[in-house]
């Protein structure tokens, strides 16, 4: 089998582990954006070095940005080239991998810069809807066309100019719930003379309205964080930024955990921004055992967790308001449901649909191959859980976070699960294998 192939096999052991996962992946590349358009140098530590996080971070440092020593390990400098890239003159190709998040927020932040600039990506990338942010950052003023053969998907080509609001405060009411788009446009506003309003229906990750406050960007909030007014033009402080590990890669883990016989593992540092952890309420309804041993509050909340199994999992309903904050965690979340006794219902979810692959078949797709009972609805799935699962080959729709978690189902069905097409792993969590390995030894 090639190497881009992962196989996990079903356990007869405990897994029994202490693990520290990388940085989030969300905070990584808000600090790369931040810390490069800051006036000095920002200490990062526990930068996310996956390949979506040092697109952005290497977008940055085309613009003008000095990273050092060269960011790996995860702790280095990043020196910020404040309003002057370095690039003005010439024409420029933004490559962002994979990473749907790079590209909408370097689009927001392109468009209110003096350069000219073409933001390109992967084949999964150059798929992904992008009307979504053209849309808004046309409105305040940005000169940015999607140029690919997808009609209003990348590449993008955005002639950066600076973007004058004063006459006409801008206020975009989202019509979709999405921290990019709401973080493209903060970006933008950020850069922009005047203020830019943008009001969400439901609360989605707030990284970016924190990062503006721990590097002073004049950012108000309503109480509940559903409308944000950012007062422009005004460029980040530079303040040294602590990522705290990956809610969404430590949720594999406690999946694992939960449905393995007798495990039990630790969780070290973990992020718990609310706006990321509604996994959390969602696996205590279905009566796992998960204890928030340690919590701190920095910028970002994060803590240490203990996960043990639970012989009695139930199937639940996730609620339309919840959805938001366990979008990435949804696929995972199915396999736990598959495991749990009864149905569980996951609707309002057809965001699922644009993510790095279409999730909602990708799931459906295997775990019907495994032998689980799904039925799938064009806004999520119905699990019928209980049913016992078969390993077999699956594909893992070139997604990390499907051939993650099918990587976790493999480790309760019977034989061997082989997942193809792994390389994307590596998109948000570089050394899984080595944590893989060493949990299941
Ligand atoms: C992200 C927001 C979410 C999430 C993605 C990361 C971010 O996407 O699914 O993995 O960092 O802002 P949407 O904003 O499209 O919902």
């Amino acid at each position: 089998m090639s190497t881009d192939t992962i196989t996990s096999t079903c356990q007869t052991l405990p897994l029994r582990s202490d693990i520290m996962v990388p940085g989030d992946k969300s905070i990584s590349h808000r600090a790369a954006i931040l810390a490069g358009l800051a006036q000095g140098a920002t200490g990062i530590r526990n930068f996310l070095c996956s390949s979506d996080c040092l697109h952005t971070l290497a977008a940055m440092q085309q613009l003008g940005a000095a990273v050092s020593p060269a960011p790996n390990p995860s702790h280095f400098s990043i020196t910020g080239f404040a309003n002057h890239p370095t690039t003005a003159r010439e024409a420029i190709t933004i490559d962002c991998g994979n990473s749907g998040t790079g590209m909408r927020l370097l689009a927001g932040v392109l468009s209110a810069l003096p350069v000219h600039a073409v933001l390109t990506g992967d084949e999964s990338l150059r798929t992904r809807p992008m009307k979504r942010v053209i849309d808004p950052l046309s409105a305040m003023g940005a000169d940015i066309r999607a140029c690919g053969e997808k009609s209003g998907c990348a590449p993008l080509e955005i002639q950066g100019r600076p973007l004058d609001l004063t006459s006409h405060p801008f206020t975009y009411s989202m019509p979709i719930a999405s921290a990019q788009v709401k973080s493209a446009i903060l970006l933008a506003g950020m850069l922009a003379k005047g203020e830019t309003t943008v009001r969400q229906l439901k609360r989605t990750r707030d990284h970016t309205e924190r990062l503006f406050v721990h590097c002073g960007v004049p950012l108000t909030s309503s109480p509940a964080g559903l409308e944000l007014t950012v007062h422009g033009p005004s460029l980040p402080r530079a303040r040294d930024i602590t990522i705290p590990g990956d809610f969404s890669s430590a949720a594999f883990w406690m999946v694992a955990a939960c449905i393995v016989p007798d495990s039990e593992i630790i969780l070290r540092r973990v992020g718990l921004n609310p706006t990321r952890t509604a996994l959390l309420q969602v696996l205590d309804r279905m009566g796992t055992d998960i204890e928030l041993l340690t919590r701190s509050d920095e910028s970002e909340p994060y803590g240490d967790l203990r996960v043990r199994y639970s012989s009695r999992l139930h199937g639940v309903e996730v609620r339309a308001d919840e959805i938001p904050n366990l979008i990435d965690e949804i696929p995972v979340l199915a396999i736990a449901a598959a495991f749990a006794e009864g149905d569980t219902a996951i609707r309002h979810a057809e965001e699922l649909r644009v993510k790095e692959s279409d999730r909602i078949h990708a799931i459906v797709t295997n775990l019907r191959a495994m032998g689980g009972q799904i039925e799938e609805f064009d806004d999520g799935m119905l699990i019928h859980g209980g049913s016992p699962l078969r390993g077999g080959t699956l594909d893992s729709f070139g997604d990390h976070r499907i051939a993650m978690s099918f990587l976790v189902a493999g480790l309760r069905a019977s034989g061997s699960t082989s997942l193809l097409h792994c390389k994307n792993i590596d998109t948000s969590y570089p050394n899984f294998s080595e944590h893989f390995t060493r949990l299941t030894r």
